[in-house]
């Protein structure tokens, strides 16, 4: 059985930390799908598209990442997508107390699946969409949190 793993997020936009986390999972697995899921009660800056693009094209040279869009519940996608695996990053202890009931409750729906975590590397241990946004909408530099394309269609999005 091919051992693929889902990572799912929001992804308004992709940072450097979510690339870190995605890199290392596409060396643990076989192949990786990157699920950008709707959140709309996040009411994301960047629509569907937009994240699903920005996603893809940070990927688009790596074989075993593919990167989906989804709309429902996440073991909905996992049994679609035949994965027995979420891999989710863990930036903090708020994280992980989030990042357990999740995972809890999405054994409790699918009893074979099962999140593993991934310790996000200190080096982006701070970094979160929400807080580059922010930045950017007030000038500040997003250079170190972001790929160089993705800086780029932030400005835009903001200018
Ligand atoms: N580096 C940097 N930032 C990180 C990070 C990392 N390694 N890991 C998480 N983050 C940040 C994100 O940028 C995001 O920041 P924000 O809140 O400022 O936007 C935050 O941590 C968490 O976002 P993300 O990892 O994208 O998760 P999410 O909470 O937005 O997404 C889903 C959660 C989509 C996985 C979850 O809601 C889901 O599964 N939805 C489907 C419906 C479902 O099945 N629900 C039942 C679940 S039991």
């Amino acid at each position: 059985m091919a051992n693929k793993a889902i990572y799912p997020g929001t992804f308004d936009p992709l940072t450097n930390g979510h690339i870190n986390i995605i890199k290392r999972a596409a060396e643990l697995f076989d192949s990786v799908v990157v699920a950008v899921a709707k959140s709309a009660g996040k009411s994301p800056l960047f629509d569907s598209q937009e994240r699903l693009d920005m996603t893809k094209n940070a990927f688009s040279t790596t074989a075993n990442v593919e990167v989906v869009f989804f709309d429902g519940l996440l073991v909905d996608l996992a049994k679609k997508h035949g994965a027995r695996v979420i891999v989710r990053g863990i930036r903090s202890i708020a994280d992980f107390e989030y990042e357990s009931q999740m995972a809890g409750m999405n054994r409790k729906m699918m009893p074979e699946l099962d999140t593993v975590f991934l310790r996000t590397d200190p080096e982006w241990g701070d970094v979160s969409s929400t807080l580059v946004r922010d930045i950017a909408r007030y000038g500040g530099n997003i250079s170190n949190f972001v790929p160089a394309e993705i800086e780029k269609i932030i400005l835009n999005k903001l200018s």
